[in-house]
């Protein structure tokens, strides 16, 4: 089946800024303050709310998050924490700032998510291990009860990484981010997240101490007294977030059941489209999870071949599809490190690829998406 290139590019994903995002910045750029100023704690304010963990830092990034995260733990040089191996390479960098090890854990080849029998298998070979950091790939938290159990039991923290799950829920209906069954979750506010701040994140803890450490990091460590004076207690980090970021993030926090009914609607859309032939026997859907906040939407084919060759003919016809992850361990910083027991990892790599996702693609972009992929299927 021949198909003409679609006129314009569709990404895999992008922001939605609308006009009421572009007035609560320029509202914030008219006020006193752009930088440290009221936006940052009602910005957290509503992250409290959303998520329903008792305290919420911001901070320039999801990557700052994560890394406060594991200094505000006390993790350092000679300790060791258990990353699933398809991520983005911040949540096992995070480790490596402060001087720790990373050990790669395996994670199912269909969801990508690693449940908590790959961590524990991790843990009988690394019982020193201090962290883990389960990652809610796609939109989908993972087991975080037993894994809590597990860590417990092994004297362990839990970091979640859930930069791709703001929106979603787990269990009766827990929101991602609640941190019931973790010392902290860290959120990421990048374009091609559910929330824009231009770039930002946040860590999410219910531990007072934790947030009041990790506030004091993000700050050159500095702790602020009642008077002038100011007291730098020990090395920290200029990781603030602004006042416009926060300005877009608020706004945008406001968009979010918007944001996350259009990607839920969009997800039920192709796996409509995919019950039917020629999709169903030639293509898998990594996840139907319902609770899932939709990230990403991720599809695998038979192998990687036909992968490799899907993907090809995407770019050629205009939509950047992507492939989410390669297996963190794979690049070249990485190597050496033990990867031997992560089938599950690469067979998710070999023939995963994510189709466009995002709340302002178009009807008729995501069915020129799934006529692209009939057209590749028949060719
Ligand atoms: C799973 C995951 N963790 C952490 C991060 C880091 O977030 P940021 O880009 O805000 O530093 C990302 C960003 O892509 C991510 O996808």
């Amino acid at each position: 089946m021949e198909i003409d290139p679609y006129p314009s590019v569709i990404p895999y994903g992008r922001q939605w800024i609308d006009e009421s995002d572009i007035a609560a910045v320029v509202e914030t750029l008219r006020s006193d303050f752009v930088a440290q100023g009221p936006k940052v704690a009602a910005f957290e304010a509503a992250l409290r709310e959303v998520t329903g963990a008792g305290y919420a830092v911001a901070v320039s990034s999801g990557t700052a998050a994560l890394h406060l995260s594991c200094l505000a733990l006390g993790l350092g040089p000679g300790d060791c924490g258990i990353v699933p191996a398809i991520t983005f390479a911040a949540t096992a960098n995070c480790l490596r700032y402060v001087g720790a090890e990373v050990a790669f854990c395996d994670v199912d080849p269909r969801s990508g998510l690693a449940s908590p029998e790959r961590f524990s298998e991790v843990l009988r070979r690394r019982p020193e291990a201090k962290v883990l950091l389960p990652v809610s790939y796609s939109g989908s938290v993972p087991d975080l009860a037993s894994l809590s159990k597990l860590a417990k039991e092994a004297g362990a923290f839990v970091i979640e990484d859930a930069a791709h799950s703001i929106g979603a829920s787990y269990g009766e209906g827990t929101p991602s981010g609640a941190c019931e069954h973790s010392d902290a979750a860290i959120l990421s506010f990048h374009p091609v997240k559910h929330v824009c701040a231009g770039e930002g994140g946040a860590v999410l803890t219910n531990d007072a101490s934790l947030a009041r450490r990790v506030r004091t990091l993000r700050s050159h460590g500095i702790e602020p007294r009642e008077d002038w004076s100011y007291d730098q207690g020990e090395l920290g980090y200029h990781y603030r977030m602004t006042d416009l970021q926060a300005a877009l993030g608020l706004s945008q926090l406001s968009r979010l059941p918007e944001f996350i009914a259009r990607r839920r609607e969009l997800a039920k859309r192709y796996q409509n489209a995919f019950c039917e032939e020629p999709f169903v026997s030639r293509i898998q859907i990594a996840t139907e999870d319902e609770q899932s906040s939709r990230h990403l939407f991720v599809i695998h084919f038979r192998n990687e071949q036909e992968r490799r060759a899907a993907y090809a003919f995407f770019h050629r016809h205009n939509v950047r599809v992507q492939v989410h992850y390669m297996p963190v361990y794979r690049h070249s910083y990485y190597e050496g490190s033990e990867s031997r027991l992560c089938s599950g990892a690469e067979a998710f790599y070999a023939t995963c690829l994510s189709l466009p996702l995002y709340p302002l693609l178009k009807d008729e972009e995501q069915e020129y998406v799934i006529q692209c992929l009939r057209a590749f299927l028949e060719s």
